[in-house]
């Protein structure tokens, strides 16, 4: 497109991005033989990078991704290790224009294999303090909750005292929901928000990915969050749609996981004409590249131009109401004006 230098020249900010997602087999196999990790024998896909990067393409849906990234993330043991992962998003982020970028993690992933918090977060806060140095990109933190776990299990490790250092201390500034979608709807995760919510926390969740727009309404309405983490399906109801639209709040889109994990047929089969139509706030973001055919935020943004020719000038708005609708602070937000 004539317009990609323009889509590589914005400032661009990253709302949905798994650390745990930017894995790449080749970090998995090292890490794996560093600690002495044993890889699945009886799936021919872990024999090696290649085969596993080829299984990666043939996806059947979002759980048949998370058994492969919940695989994946054992091999993540020390501080190092995760230093290791956030710096190698950091250094794609740089490569493709991110100014700031607000990162997920899976806490109670690593916890319930005995890694300790406090080990994922000094491995994480190296990385970003260094992605600010020597890249000049600002990050935050956002711990998701893992829906197929219990709801008292998330409540649990909102409680837990390492947890709520690092929020006291402002390392972690907000919560989300991911994992398995359905059946798990947010309102089984009413309690662990309220509590987040008190504390002043930051709050969305993954909602209307492959569950149903009514997912989206009652994450709105249930947990309170000011953003959604993909909330494509909401093109399902049109009053919802109005609504998100007045009320600002931000879808954080991801184009091609949609396409790995079956949403949607194709990138053209999104509903972002209709979204920019109605005035819906968004965001364009990579989720887990390292698992999508290694397409970080850069490709997703070409991969939207190449299936909707939007203008320049549509291209300058989404990208201020990115900015508008990060979690940053308002010098910041002018800086990345
Ligand atoms: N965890 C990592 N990526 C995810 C996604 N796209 N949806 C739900 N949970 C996830
Ligand atoms: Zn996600």
């Amino acid at each position: 497109s004539p317009l990609h230098p323009l889509l590589q020249r914005l400032p661009k900010c990253e709302h949905h991005l798994h650390l745990e997602g930017a894995l790449t087999p080749q970090v998995l196999f090292s890490l794996a033989a560093k600690n002495h990790i044993e890889l699945p024998e009886d799936d021919p896909a872990f024999a090696s990078p290649e085969s596993l990067v080829e299984r990666y393409r043939e996806f059947e849906s979002l759980d048949d991704f998370l058994h492969y990234y919940y695989i994946g993330m054992s091999v993540l043991l020390d501080a190092g290790d995760f230093e290791t992962l956030a710096w190698d998003y950091f250094t794609h982020a740089a490569a493709d224009g991110v100014a700031h970028c607000e990162v997920f993690f899976d806490p109670q992933a690593h916890m319930e294999r005995s890694v300790s918090y406090d080990i994922v977060l000094a491995g994480f806060q190296k990385a970003r303090e260094r992605a600010e140095s020597e890249l000049g990109i600002t990050s935050e933190l956002i711990a998701c909750f893992l829906r197929h776990l219990p709801p008292a299990h998330a409540t649990a490790t909102l409680e837990h005292d390492a947890v709520q250092a690092s929020f006291a201390a402002g390392h972690v500034i907000g919560i989300g929901l991911d994992s398995s979608e359905k059946p798990f709807p947010p309102e089984l995760f009413q309690d662990v928000y309220r509590k987040a919510g008190a504390l002043g926390l930051k709050m969305t969740a993954h909602a209307g990915e492959e569950g149903p727009a009514a997912y989206v309404k009652t994450a709105l309405d249930t947990l309170r969050v000011q953003r959604i983490d993909h909330g494509v399906r909401v093109i399902e109801d049109e009053a919802l749609l109005q609504r998100i639209a007045a009320d600002k709040i931000l879808l954080s889109i991801c184009p091609i996981s949609n396409v790995f994990l079956k949403g949607v047929a194709s990138v053209a089969d999104l509903p972002i004409r209709q979204f920019l139509d109605a005035g819906v706030r968004f965001s364009i973001n990579s989720d887990d590249p390292a698992y999508f055919g290694n397409n970080y935020i850069l490709a997703n943004y070409c991969a939207v131009q190449e299936a909707f020719e939007l203008s320049a000038a549509e291209w300058v708005a989404i990208c201020e109401g990115s900015i508008d609708g990060s979690w940053c602070g308002q010098e910041r937000k002018e800086e990345l004006r």
